[in-house]
């Protein structure tokens, strides 16, 4: 079975005092019944991972670059996380693909470059509010589903985010129905291209305005794995509820 998994992607936020939530994280889910990620800034991967050994809590990294090192100013390498203690990587996300033009091409070399470094890949996807609305959706994410991954993914190194974007801190949520079309479409397509162990191995978040009163809903929803949560991750007290709620799926 695949075992669930609450991600918190705290994008450009947090300075040194934000550790004290990953310590209440630790200290409110001493044994969690799902997996834990915290994607901090990359200023506090490490010493978000020296606070967690041995925990629930994994950390990890936004991004990184297709490359091991070499002349990229202001760019980190998969191996630079995975050596200060980070285990997955967020890549592609919606952000990233607008702000700095980072195509699904790009996305996979970057999946490549963390898989060679051991790191989890977690590959954002999703639709803008015009491409869902001349239901464009599922092209779209057949489109990157074929470009963003690798082809060496395995259940182990590959977690896919389904995360529309118009849905990315506005509020505004997919019906379950609608989510529920992406996720048993995501699933359709990773069977098909890599045979039904891996296919039905690789965990499917859903994310984009996942709240604590919105979270035991959308974890019902079939091919839902789990979630990965920007705002709401920022803080334990918003994070706990909608891990429990996870818990609560299982
Ligand atoms: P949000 O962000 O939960 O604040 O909508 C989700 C994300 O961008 O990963």
């Amino acid at each position: 079975m695949r075992r669930k998994l609450a991600a918190g992607n705290w994008k450009m936020n947090g300075l040194s005092a934000a550790l004290s939530e990953v310590e209440a994280l630790k200290a409110a889910h001493p044994a969690a019944l799902v997996d834990i990620l915290i994607c901090p800034p990359a200023t506090l991967v490490s010493s978000a991972a020296q606070a967690t050994p041995g925990s629930p809590i994994a950390i990890g990294g936004q991004d990184c670059h297709q490359n091991q090192n070499g002349a990229h100013t202001g760019d980190l390498s998969a191996q630079m996380f995975a050596d200060c203690g980070a285990t997955a990587v967020i890549l592609g996300h919606s952000e990233r693909r607008e702000d700095h033009e980072e195509s699904s091409e790009i996305v996979r070399a970057k999946a490549r470059a963390a898989h060679a470094a051991g790191l989890v890949s977690v590959i954002c996807m999703g639709e803008s509010l015009a491409q869902r609305e001349a239901a464009n959706t599922l092209d779209i994410i057949a489109g990157q589903l074929s470009a963003s991954i690798p082809d060496d993914c395995t259940g182990e190194n590959l977690v896919i985010a389904y995360e529309p974007i118009w849905a990315i801190g506005t509020g505004l949520v997919p019906s379950l129905d609608q989510i529920g079309e992406v996720h048993d479409f995501i699933r359709a397509r990773l069977e098909r291209r890599f045979g039904a162990g891996v296919g039905r191995s690789v965990r499917l978040l859903y994310g984009g305005s996942v709240k604590p009163d919105n979270a035991a809903d959308i974890f019902r929803v079939s091919n839902v794995d789990g979630a990965l949560v920007g705002g709401a991750s920022l803080k334990q007290g918003d994070f706990t509820p909608i891990i429990r709620a996870l818990e609560d799926s299982i």
